[in-house]
């Protein structure tokens, strides 16, 4: 038996689509052609794709890009729906550390993505309408068809969004505490920790595991020990995106850095 957990814990499943990349830049390329793609697609409804975008230094490279190709007329966010998975609380849109103030300037404000057709937790709302304003997120995902991508990175702990260590994998968007790892991985951001907020609303990852097509992220050595043990190790809400591992249209791109404390996997294809 002992022998069993040790195999389930050094074993990749062979059903995750993985790639690795040799670089930073050739994944981030990678999901800038999975996102393009998605838009060309017009997405499941027909009425426009909806993707679900994510903050953080992983997918700013991505955003970089996709400008770029908008600016060469390549694509078009015209047509496209975008929600985004989450916002720290309290804390005004504008803040500069906002990850509403990062959308903007990264893509929403560069591209001809129409902001009413934009969502994004509001990080200003009172106490009071938390609950409300969680609740009119999730059914606003529903409206538009639901997602037909999700973009992903992964924290240093394993979250995803910000469901932290020990996040239900049937929850739904709500007000969530962020731990210490989380808050001193977004020190610098803020000046200090001490400035940081001490909350966030998060898409859950039930909202998130409904999206049709999940692409999780993940760039450099300081994300491979995470990286093996959401994708190797036992799915447990220790590691909450080792419970979207079930999800049959889980896509995983890395650089090599990211990928090197995984077992091999015969279906890992070099891009
Ligand atoms: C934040 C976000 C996550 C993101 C994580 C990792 O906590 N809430 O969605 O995945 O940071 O960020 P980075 O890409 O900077 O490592």
């Amino acid at each position: 038996m002992v022998r069993d957990v040790k195999a389930a814990k050094t074993t990749l499943d062979p059903s995750i689509r993985i790639t690795v990349c040799d670089t930073a830049e050739g994944a981030q390329a990678l999901v800038a052609d999975r996102i393009a793609a998605t838009l060309v697609s017009g997405g499941v409804t027909g009425h426009g794709a909806v993707l679900g975008l994510a903050t953080g230094r992983t997918p700013r490279g991505v955003y970089a890009e996709l400008v770029r190709r908008y600016e060469r007329r390549e694509l078009s966010f015209g047509e496209a729906w975008a929600f985004n998975l989450d916002e720290y609380w309290p804390l005004p849109p504008e803040h500069p550390a906002s990850f509403t103030a990062a959308m903007r300037r990264d893509l929403v404000d560069r591209v001809d993505l129409d902001p009413e057709h934009w969502w994004i937790p509001d990080g200003g709302c009172p106490e009071d309408r938390l609950a409300e304003h969680a609740r009119e997120f999730e059914a606003r995902v529903v409206a538009t068809g639901g997602l037909d991508l999700q973009l992903l990175g992964i924290g240093r702990n394993g979250h995803v969004a910000f469901n932290e260590p020990g996040s239900p994998a049937d929850g739904r968007t709500r007000k969530v505490e962020l731990q210490a790892e989380t808050l001193e991985d977004a020190a610098a951001a803020f000046g200090g920790v001490e400035w940081v907020p001490r909350s966030a609303i998060t898409m859950g990852l039930g909202t998130i595991a409904r999206a049709r097509r999940l692409l999780l992220v993940a760039l450099g050595s300081h994300k491979a020990g995470i990286v093996g043990r959401a994708l190797a190790g036992s799915a447990t809400p220790d590691v909450p995106a080792s419970l979207l591992r079930g999800h049959p249209g889980l896509e995983v791109i890395l650089d090599r850095a990211a990928a090197a404390e995984l077992p091999a996997q015969e279906g890992a294809l070099p891009a």
